[in-house]
C-alpha cells in the first residue's frame, strides 16, 4: 500500500554528508515503488518540520549522533509517527559501544577486551593499560564511520589518542586489537540476511577505506560454511541482546587465533546503492528497492501496552476518585 513517507536525512553529527546520500538513495527507491515521498532535513526545528510534513511514517536515513542514538526516535514516539529501524532504548544502547559491550557480556557474547576512560583520565591511560599490549585500538564510545579512531602502537601515543577519541562527546574505549577477518552481517526482520568480508589496505577499516575506495568485498566471506554460520549466529545474538528491531548491520572480527568478537551493532547502517547492507541484500536476491520496501514494512513504534488488571480501576479513575 502506498504511504506518505518522510525520509529524514542530514542531521547534527559528523556523518551528515553520508546521511544525505543514504536519504537520496532511499527517497528514489520509495518513489520508484509508488510512495509519496517528502524529504525532511533533520536538524534544529525538526519537531516543527515533522508536524507540518503530514507523513504516515518516517524512514530514518540518519547516521550517528541524534539520529541513530534514540533521540529522534523519542521525538517520533511522542509525535506518534511510526519509524523504521530500532526503538529508543536499542538505538541508544547500540550507539554507546561501552554500554553495548556490557550487554554483550551479560549475554555471554565475546567482545574485544579493554577498558574505557573519560577525557580527564587521558594522562592516566598508561597506568590503566595493564597487560592489554600493543597495537591497540582507541575509539570514541559514541562515534561512527571510524571518526576519532586510532590504532596505537606504543605507550607514548596512548593519551593523545584517548584525548582525540573523547572529543566526540563520550568516553574513549581502548581495546585489544583483534587480528583476523573483518566481517559485517546484515539482519532484516530479526533474521540473518547474509554476510560480507571486507579487506582493506589500511590497519583498520577507517574512514578512508570506508568511503574513498580501496576496499575489497567478499560475499560470502572467505571462511568455511560452519564458521560463517557461527559468526552470523553471533551477530543475530548481538542484535537480540540489544533489543533491536527491523534491521541492522553487525560488525565483527573472525579471529585468526581466538574467539570471534562482536565490535558493534549499527542500527541505521548506510543505505546507498553501494553500501554494505544493500550489497548483502543483493547477494540474498533482494534488490535495493525490495530492501527499502521491506524496511518500511517493518516500521513501527515502541510497544507500550499496559493491560489493565482484571477488577482494577484505571489510573485516571484512581486519581479522580
Ligand atoms: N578491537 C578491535 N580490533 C581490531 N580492529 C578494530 C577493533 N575495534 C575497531 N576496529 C577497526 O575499526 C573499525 C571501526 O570500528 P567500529 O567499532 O566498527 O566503529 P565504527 O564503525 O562505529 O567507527 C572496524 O571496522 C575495525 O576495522
Ligand atoms: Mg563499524
Amino acid at each position: 500500500m502506498a504511504r506518505r513517507v518522510g525520509v529524514l536525512m542530514g542531521g547534527w553529527g559528523e556523518e551528515r554528508e553520508i546521511s544525505v546520500k543514504t536519504g537520496e538513495a532511499v527517497a528514489a527507491a520509495l518513489s520508484a515503488r509508488g510512495h509519496a515521498v517528502t524529504r525532511v532535513l533533520a536538524g534544529p526545528g525538526l519537531d516543527r518540520a515533522l508536524r507540518s510534513a503530514k507523513i504516515d511514517v518516517a524512514f530514518l536515513a540518519l547516521h550517528g549522533r541524534m539520529g541513530e542514538d534514540g533521540k529522534v526516535q523519542g521525538l517520533l514516539e511522542v509525535l506518534e509517527v511510526p519509524y523504521t529501524g530500532s526503538g529508543v532504548l536499542a538505538s541508544a544502547l547500540a550507539m554507546n559501544k561501552g554500554f553495548a559491550k556490557k550487554l554483550f557480556r551479560l549475554h555471554n557474547l565475546p567482545a574485544p577486551s579493554g577498558y574505557s576512560l573519560c577525557a580527564e583520565q587521558a594522562s592516566e591511560a598508561v597506568e590503566l593499560h595493564g597487560d592489554l599490549g600493543f597495537p591497540c585500538v582507541v575509539k570514541p564510545s559514541c562515534g561512527g564511520s571510524s571518526v576519532g579512531l586510532s590504532v596505537v602502537h606504543a605507550e607514548g601515543q596512548l593519551s593523545t589518542a584517548v584525548a582525540e577519541a573523547c572529543r566526540y562527546g563520550g568516553e574513549a574505549l581502548v581495546e585489544r586489537m583483534v587480528q583476523g577477518k573483518e566481517l559485517t552481517v546484515g539482519i532484516l526482520g530479526g533474521q540473518v540476511l547474509g554476510s560480507c568480508e571486507i579487506a582493506y589496505p589500511t590497519e583498520a577499516f577507517d574512514f578512508q577505506s570506508k568511503y574513498k575506495g580501496g576496499s575489497r568485498y567478499f560475499l560470502p566471506p572467505r571462511l568455511s560454511p560452519t564458521r560463517i554460520e557461527n559468526v552470523e549466529f553471533l551477530a543475530l545474538s548481538a542484535y537480540r541482546a540489544l533489543g533491536c528491531r527491523g534491521y541492522a548491520r553487525v560488525d565483527l572480527i573472525a579471529s585468526e587465533s581466538d574467539n570471534d568478537v562482536v565490535l558493534e551493532v549499527n542500527t541505521l547502517p548506510g543505505m546507498t546503492q553501494t553500501s554494505l547492507l544493500p550489497k548483502i541484500a543483493r547477494q540474498a536476491g533482494l534488490s535495493f528497492e525490495d530492501l527499502v520496501e521491506r524496511i518500511l514494512e517493518l516500521s513501527g513504534l515502541d510497544e507500550v501496552s499496559v493491560r489493565p488488571a482484571a477488577g482494577h480501576s484505571s489510573l485516571s479513575q484512581l486519581i479522580a476518585g
